[in-house]
């Protein structure tokens, strides 16, 4: 499942990790990539664990703790701390699969990667190209978000960045290990939770149905997840 969720930053938290992203010390990406991937990556990155990474995820993990389209539609167990990136003019990423486990640096813990999670921080009209194109069952789509809005997508599709040919696409990527593993087990809850959540407004309060429902998405769930 894709999804777009919109306004994960937004007003000042957004242009104040704008301009820390404009004061950042950039370095070349390749140092976070696979050796498959090294080969097609040509991007800038912010030094993981440098001051400006820290707070820059800090500000996005707080803000995705509170997002219910985000809880909802990725079931998180384990976030991996948010990594940032900046593509120039000519910069891409070609096609590649994310690795499975990722080792958190400087921790012993790792993570499996389920869901691939892209945020844009700069404004579609700063910059030409660098649409995230996300390959399924269904063919390709292609992404590129006002800033602040963020795109979630299954860790096992191929994907790649377009190149960019004017400004500067800035984004954050992480990924996240979900309470349940397998993508279309995570859609059909969330599925379930969009229906509850639109036919508890249309139903009388003392109607059971919501109710009912309920208890079947938290007796999937129970089934389907670790915690
Ligand atoms: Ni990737």
């Amino acid at each position: 499942m894709l999804l777009n969720i919109p306004g994960v930053l937004e007003g000042e938290a957004l242009r104040h990790a704008q301009r820390l992203l404009a004061s950042a010390n950039w370095v070349d990406g390749r140092v976070t990539a696979g050796h498959q991937s090294a080969q097609v990556k040509d991007n800038l990155q912010i030094p993981e664990g440098s001051p400006e990474a820290r707070e820059l995820g800090g500000l996005v993990l707080s803000a995705l703790e509170t997002n219910p389209l985000f809880i909802s539609g990725v079931l998180p167990l384990r976030v991996f701390p948010p990594l940032f990136n900046r593509y120039d003019p000519g910069m891409t990423f070609g096609a590649h699969v994310d690795n499975a486990i990722r080792q958190v640096t400087g921790t012993p813990h790792r993570i499996r990667t389920d869901v691939s999670c892209t945020l844009f921080l700069a404004d579609p009209g700063d910059y030409d190209g660098g649409e995230l194109v996300v390959e399924d069952n269904f063919g390709e789509h292609r992404v590129k978000l006002p800033a602040g809005h963020m795109v979630v997508y299954p860790a096992t599709s191929l994907h790649r960045v377009m190149p960019v040919t004017r400004g500067s696409r800035l984004a954050s990527f992480f990924w996240v290990q979900s309470m349940v593993r397998d993508d279309a087990q995570r859609a059909l809850l969330f599925d379930l939770d969009m229906a509850i959540n639109g036919v508890r407004g249309d139903l009388a309060a003392e109607h059971r149905g919501p109710v009912q429902l309920t208890s079947i998405y938290h007796n999937l769930l129970r089934r389907w997840a670790d915690a």
